[in-house]
């Protein structure tokens, strides 16, 4: 079997290349990987070499939104076959720290998180992985939906946060791929009435199709403005934050209604924003946040499976694995046409 990877060699350049098949641990599978996602931080690290406060050091392999068939088990495997389409959950934590032993298996500090500097993602033919961390994906999804149950998760996450239920009155700032699966996160819910805020025209007509109740440019109108017109001053209950923008952060305190609960999903470049939190607290609200996800594969496996979720929405460009250079330039520099590209990893 022949194992090839993408590698970034240098910012902008990626080089498919041959590399050793994995050596499958006692507990690991060996999964044939079909579909990779192309995540925002993927593009981060590809152009600017960075996201946030990870580095990439030398040649370094993306990726990590992935679903493949598994070809072969570790002698320790218990419940995963041979043959079983699965989506990997891409953080393997240490399972003996607080957090993990709490259930915030997220919050570990020693996650081993796929394409997060220095550990290698997964634009590749062949990966070996903890069986616990492969989610077997029923007949009636494909593994290319298997790769958007990575992103999906964070929106799942983020109607967790904010406890996100029956009749609940919702408005997302962004309109990216994860303001696109919180609005299907929140719908599947219970949410009855969505706004998607955004600046990119395309990317609102997304949010229109996708279910969203209104969805406003916020180029053209002041969103505060506006949703005060809508909910007659009182302001919305549930207020997510998915642009990560200065200005849609700083946004949050004068939408959300008394009482109600803000959700900080999206990252902002400079760390120190400028927010008011004398309206927080005049208004007694919430600030949840949402760093990825947590114990969520299973019900956003099952929630596509049940047609309660439509992920393949998503997807608006799908790319060959040789074509991957193109992929990611494609996401560059027609970003308000790209939601989410895929890489289908071929032979
Ligand atoms: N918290 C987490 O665990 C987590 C996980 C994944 C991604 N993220 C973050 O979520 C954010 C969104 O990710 P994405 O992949 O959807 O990115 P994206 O760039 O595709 O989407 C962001 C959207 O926000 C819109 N936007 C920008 N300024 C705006 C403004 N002033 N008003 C309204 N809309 C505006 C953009 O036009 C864009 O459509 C990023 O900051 C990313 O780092 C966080
Ligand atoms: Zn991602
Ligand atoms: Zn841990």
């Amino acid at each position: 079997m022949k194992n090839r990877a993408a590698y970034m060699t240098e910012l902008n350049k990626m080089e498919i290349r041959e590399i050793p098949m994995p050596e499958v641990g006692e507990q690991e599978v060996l999964i044939k990987l079909e579909y990779v996602g192309i995540c925002g931080s993927d593009v981060h690290y590809f152009h600017d070499g960075r996201c946030g406060d990870f580095i990439v050091d030398g040649e370094f392999m993306l990726g990590h939104e992935c679903a493949g068939t598994i070809i072969e088990v570790g002698s320790g495997v218990k419940k995963l076959t041979v043959g079983d389409r699965v989506a990997l959950e891409p953080g393997i934590t240490c399972g003996q720290c607080e957090f993990c032993k709490s259930g915030k298996y997220n919050l570990c500090p020693d996650v081993q998180f796929l394409a997060t500097p220095p550990v290698p993602g997964c634009y590749e033919n062949y990966i070996a992985f903890p069986e616990n961390m492969c989610f077997k994906l029923p007949n009636n999804i494909s593994t290319k939906e298997g790769a958007l149950v990575e992103p999906l998760s964070v929106g799942l996450h983020a109607a967790a946060q904010g406890q996100i239920g029956l009749g609940d009155h919702v408005i997302i700032l962004g309109s990216g791929c994860i303001g696109l699966v919180t609005l299907l996160a929140c719908k599947a819910s219970g949410a009855t009435d969505i706004t998607v805020v955004d600046v990119i025209p395309k990317r609102l007509e997304y949010a229109k199709k996708l279910g969203a109740t209104r969805v406003i440019n916020g180029k053209e109108v002041d969103v505060i403005a506006e949703m005060d017109k809508i909910t007659g001053g009182a302001g919305i209950e549930k207020v997510i934050e998915t642009a990560g923008s200065p200005i849609t952060i700083a946004q949050t305190p004068y939408l959300v209604k008394n009482g109600g609960t803000i959700v900080l999903v999206g990252l902002a470049a400079e760390p120190e924003i400028l927010f008011n939190f004398g309206k927080i607290m005049a208004k007694e609200a919430k600030i949840e946040s949402v760093f990825r996800y947590r114990n969520i594969y299973p019900k956003a496996i099952a929630a596509i499976a049940e047609g309660r979720i439509d992920v393949s929405g998503i997807v608006t460009h799908e790319f060959e694995f040789d074509q991957i250079q193109e992929a990611f330039e494609c996401a560059i520099n027609e970003k308000d046409e790209v939601v989410k590209a895929v890489i289908k990893i071929t032979d």
